[in-house]
Order: structure tokens, then sequence, then C-alpha cells
């Protein structure tokens, strides 16, 4: 297959919420308002500003009412929550946001550590979600956590995978997200698992959530690309982790795959400039250097000037 590289790449970013949950340091309310805000104006058209799970299980981001009740909402921008029950959907909608995100992992052993819960109770807490949301205009997206492998059992069966797409349909779903976890995906397996999902799915329903935990963050873009995905969420700085993950680490860093997508000729309509201002922004927010690498580089183009005395 010839792949056409003018298709637009949609990117979700997701520092508020998979960025900030595995930080030590409490980022305080009115800095993530200011960091959502700033990301409004970047280009994105959809951030994941929150989630609205146990206080006790994620202190950091104890604080999504304030948050999404204190952001500037732009027009055209989609405010994700991310939920693991009924009483975080309750307490999404409460806040307004426009679209939740409800997640369950493909392995069972990371579903009772993230979530305390079976897969089966998960998916009848989000039976519960779909009942609450009802007629109203929010939408809904379900993920599968640990599709690409687990820190606990390892490979995961693609058909256990499918499975849980096909369960997220049956609840009427308009979107899925397949994420890595622990980045232990690999392109070959990406590309294959893409091509599968996109059988039962239009490419606008998929999003691709990679980890770079292990180097393959950006190849493992491609490779869904190339199979037909064109949505991805990615992380300012590459911050993130989930915290009931043991060895997690940053998702992919959302300037360098804004990059990559330049460089390449793939539009996705964010600002590098402005994003790669942000990202400076954040080692004295969060008091320790970020992962990203143009950040540190420059972008291809930023020329230096010769060293003294030599000629051209
Ligand atoms: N928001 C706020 N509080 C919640 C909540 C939610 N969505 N869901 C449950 N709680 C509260 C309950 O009200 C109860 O409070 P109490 O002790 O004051 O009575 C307490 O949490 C325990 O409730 P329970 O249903 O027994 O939850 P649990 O302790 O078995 O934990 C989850 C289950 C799903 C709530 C918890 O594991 C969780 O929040 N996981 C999310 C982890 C995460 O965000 N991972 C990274 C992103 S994938
Ligand atoms: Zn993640």
């Amino acid at each position: 297959m010839i792949t056409d590289y003018s298709e637009r790449l949609i990117i979700q970013e997701v520092s508020p919420r998979d960025g900030l949950q595995i930080e030590p340091v409490w980022v305080e309310t009115v800095d993530k308002i200011k960091l959502i805000n700033e990301l409004s104006l970047a280009g994105f058209s959809r951030i994941e500003a929150g989630s609205f799970v146990s206080p006790k299980a994620i202190p950091a981001l104890r604080d999504g009412e304030e948050v999404f009740q204190g952001i500037t909402r732009r027009a055209g921008v989609i405010y994700v929550a991310l939920i693991p029950n009924l009483k975080g959907a309750q307490r999404a909608i409460e806040a307004e946001a426009d679209e939740l995100n409800l997640v369950l992992s493909a392995s069972q052993s990371h579903n009772q550590a993230n979530m305390r819960m079976t897969r089966e109770q998960s998916l009848s807490a989000f039976g519960d979600v779909v009942s609450l949301a009802g007629d109203s205009s929010i939408r809904l997206n379900g993920t599968v956590a640990t599709t690409f492998g687990c820190p606990f059992e390892g490979r995961i069966e693609e058909d256990v995978v499918m499975r849980l797409v096909e369960a997220y349909l049956e609840l009427g779903m308009q979107g899925v997200t397949l994420a890595d976890t622990t980045g232990m995906a690999n392109p070959r397996q990406v590309y294959r698992i893409v091509q599968r999902v996109l059988d039962r799915l239009p490419a606008s329903a998929l999003t691709l959530h990679f980890h770079n935990t292990r180097g393959l963050g950006l190849s493992n873009v491609l490779a869904a690309y190339e199979a037909g995905a064109r949505r991805f969420d990615a992380s300012l700085g590459g911050l993130g982790g989930c915290p009931f993950a043991p060895g997690a680490s940053g998702n992919i860093c959302t300037e360098d795959l804004v990059n990559l997508c330049d460089e390449m000729g793939i539009e996705t309509g964010i600002d590098l400039p402005h994003l790669l201002a942000m990202s400076r922004t954040l080692p004295s927010l969060l008091g320790h250097e970020m992962p990203g690498q143009v950040v540190k580089a420059g972008r291809n183009g930023d020329l230096h000037p010769l060293p003294f005395g030599s000629v051209r």
C-alpha cells in the first residue's frame, strides 16, 4: 500500500492528564488551567484535560472539578476527561467535560492493579455510564489499555483486544483508543492490529496512544499511520505514565511528533514554535528535565552560526 502523507494527523494532547498524573510534585490548579489554556491556543482540537478517578489513587489530579470549571474553552476544542466508573462519569458531566474517556485494560492483572476491578466489572460499570450519558450530547470514547503488552502478563492476545473493541462498539462508544501503557508495542505488531481494528471502525474513530518507554514511540506512530490510523495521543515534553504499571514512562512527546510530521509534510495544524516555548517552561514547573528531544536539539531548520574563522 502506498501511504498518502497528505492526510492530516490529529493529535490529542494528554499532558494535563497522563502527563501530570505521575508527577510527584503538586501542580497548582491555576498552573494546570494555564497549561490547558495555552494548549488550546497552540492548535489542538482535542485536549485530555484531567481525570475523575479516586483522589486516593491519583492525588495529583484531585482538582479535576476546579480545572474544568476554570479553563477558557476555545470553540472547536474538545475537552476530554478520563473516567474509571460511574462516579467519575457523574463528576465529569457535572464539570461539563465534552467527552468521557472510559478506560479498562486488556490484561486482567493490570485492570486489577489500576482499577481494582475485573474487566467484566469495568464493562458493567461502563454500561451504567452509557445509561447516564443517555441522549445528552456528551461523547464517549473507550480505551483498551495494555493492548500491545502488559508489565505483569507480557503479550496480550489480539483476540482479547478485538473482543473489547467489539464490547465498546456494542456499548455505543463513538471512539476507541488502543493504548500501549508501558511502551511494549513494536511497529510490525502495531501495523497488524491497526489494520484489523480498521476493518471494524473508520479511522476517524480510532486513536493510538503510545508511550516511548523503549524508544519505539514515533516508529509506532508511523507504522499506525501507514496502516491507516490518523489520530494519536501525545504529551508535551514527553511527560506521562501510569502509576499502576511498573516501569511506566512518558508518552510520545508532542513536539517531537509535530516536528516529525512537519519534516515529512504531514499536516497537524499545531504551531511547533508555540509548543517548544511551552515545553521550555516545564522543567521549572515540575522540577526536572523532560525526555523530549527537539526542545533540546532545535528544529531541523534552526541553523547554527559557523564557528569563528571557518569558511563555508
Ligand atoms: N472519583 C472520586 N472518588 C471515587 C471515584 C471517582 N471516580 N470512584 C470511587 N471513589 C471513591 C469512593 O466514593 C470511595 O470513597 P470513600 O472511601 O470516601 O467512601 C472510595 O473512592 C473507594 O471506592 P471504591 O469504589 O471501593 O473504589 P476502589 O478503592 O476499589 O478504587 C477506582 C477503584 C476505579 C475508583 C480506583 O482504582 C481508581 O480511581 N483508579 C484509577 C487509576 C488511574 O487513574 N490510573 C491512571 C489512568 S488509566
Ligand atoms: Zn498513557
